[in-house]
């Protein structure tokens, strides 16, 4: 079992189509995954198909109350193995509400205990903010992988983003490591984007991943049918490279690729 939080608190970097996208090709591959939504834009519950107007409870819960894990996790209608802890719009209430309780860290890590043996992967989607949610993930976390879109100002905030992790290993999670760095909306054919890259390398040498994900209007339209890609067009080369990381990911797991 692994907890692995994606963060970068920049929006619009890919980080939600990361988390939905790998989540999907490694439960396709047999592992059971939860994937915890934490951002209250619930964009990762509605990517996988979860309609949120249906929801009696949601994250907001968790933070806010003792209500258990166990009691908003849903399982994917659209793929085995695959459960999610899902978000709308009220958890973004629990930001306050959160401020005023005691330990307001380490609820999401507490709660997890819970259920967390039940996985063999849990990824946390983060908003794009440095608030007690992202800290709550990072928190809960062993590791945390970092989207990084493929653009001039790259690397621009990337020192506050570690400067947010060193802070969470410091005080409240000593253990948090860099899992991998993944350059999102990449095109191999720019010098931008291949300049942008040896940036990213210079700065996470061996964190960053073989595996770009190329910007491909697949990708961005399969959320609105609620799919991942690979129920959406899995021959897309969008689909094709989030299946290529996912095998990296697996690989520096150490496990074999059981598909
Ligand atoms: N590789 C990609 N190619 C094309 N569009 C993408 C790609 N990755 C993300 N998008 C689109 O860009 C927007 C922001 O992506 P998203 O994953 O929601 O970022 P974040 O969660 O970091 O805010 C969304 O509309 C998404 O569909
Ligand atoms: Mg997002």
């Amino acid at each position: 079992m692994k907890k692995i939080s994606i963060f970068n608190q920049k929006g619009g970097v890919g980080k939600t189509t990361t988390n939905i996208n790998l989540c999907a090709y490694l439960a396709m591959e047999g592992y059971k995954v939860l994937v915890i939504d934490i951002d209250p834009q619930g964009n990762t519950t509605s990517g996988l198909g979860i309609d949120k107007r249906s929801l009696e409870m949601s994250m907001y819960d968790i933070l806010t109350s003792s209500t258990p894990m166990e009691d908003i996790i849903v399982q994917s209608q659209i793929l085995e193995n695959l459960y999610i802890a899902p978000s709308k719009m009220e958890l973004a209430g629990a930001e306050v509400e959160m401020t005023m309780s005691e330990n307001r860290e380490i609820i999401l890590k507490n709660k997890l205990k819970e259920v967390e043996n039940d996985y063999d992967f849990i990824f946390i989607d983060c908003p794009p903010s440095l608030g007690i949610l992202s800290i709550n993930a990072l928190t809960a976390s062993e590791s945390v992988l970092i989207p990084i879109q493929s653009e001039f100002y790259a690397l621009e905030g990337v020192g506050q983003l570690i400067n947010t992790i060193q802070l969470v290993k410091r005080s409240l999670n000593k253990n948090l490591d860099i899992e991998g760095v993944v350059m999102t909306m990449y095109d191999a054919r720019t010098n931008l984007s291949n300049e942008v890259y040896s940036e990213v390398k210079k700065y996470f040498k061996d964190k960053v991943y073989e595996t770009s994900i190329p910007r491909n209007i697949r990708l961005a339209e399969a959320p609105s049918f609620g799919l991942p890609i690979l129920l959406y067009d899995d021959k897309c080369k969008g689909a094709e490279s989030y299946a290529q990381l996912t095998e990296e990911f697996l690989k520096r797991q150490g496990v074999k690729n059981i598909g």
